[in-house]
């Protein structure tokens, strides 16, 4: 099977980042990390990219004139590295339509809340000050509107009376890293499919040949 190629956009840690380029390190894991981008030079990120050999680019956005400017220069950067599939990793900049436009269906982005609750900022705190009692995590492919799209994959946890933003997040955290890496890897097997803004993924099954186990 032919290797995804990802490119990465970052704003800051990189911790789910980290987990794609742990994810793609895995023996016969069916795609590969190409670059990581980020508008801003002092995200915390770029140096663990680094560490682990991928290519790094800047792309300030303050460099440039207007988002549209800002964003022909990322997507050129994209597919100098030959990018296929671009996974938005705690990028905190909200991009254009002609952007998410230019790669529908191309472009996830994750979200530390069970979508469509809880879109945009200050997620955790929101759902505690609320009481919900599950809270979670949502791969989707990006749409204009902001922590918008067809939902690819989900996962949720407890919420618990004596917790803070801080520990809320955490524990959301660890399930951003299973999921994402999860993602990546039933795009790249070809397995999702979005019909009609929903996401539908197909079963993960053996080659046909060993399919065939005669009794
Ligand atoms: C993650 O929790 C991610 O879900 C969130 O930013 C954090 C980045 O952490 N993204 C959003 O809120 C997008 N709206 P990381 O840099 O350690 O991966």
């Amino acid at each position: 099977m032919a290797v995804l190629k990802v490119a990465i956009l970052i704003s800051g840690r990189g911790s789910n980042m980290q987990a794609l380029i742990d994810a793609a390190h895995q023996p016969g894991y069916p795609a590969k990390i190409v670059c990581v981008i980020s508008n801003l030079a002092e995200a915390e990120g770029l140096t663990k990219a680094s560490k682990n050999n991928i290519p790094i680019a800047i792309v300030n956005h303050r460099d440039f004139k207007n988002r549209e400017l800002f964003e022909h220069e990322l997507d050129k950067r994209l597919k100098d590295f030959g990018a296929e599939l671009i996974c938005l990793a705690g990028f905190m900049r909200l991009l254009t339509p002609w952007f998410v436009e230019r790669w529908r269906d191309k472009l996830i982005n994750i979200h530390p809340s069970l979508l469509p609750s809880y879109p945009g900022l200050d997620t955790h705190k929101r759902a505690i000050a609320e009481g919900v009692k599950f809270a979670g995590c949502t791969v989707h492919f990006v749409r204009a509107e902001m922590d918008h799209g067809p939902i690819i994959i989900q996962a949720a946890v407890p919420v618990y009376p004596d917790d803070s933003e801080e520990t809320l997040a955490a524990r959301v955290l660890k399930i951003e890293h299973r999921i994402y890496p999860d993602t990546v890897l039933a795009i790249a097997e070809g397995r999702v499919n979005v019909y009609q803004e929903r996401v539908f993924i197909a079963d993960s099954v053996p080659p046909r040949e060993s399919s065939i186990n005669p009794i």
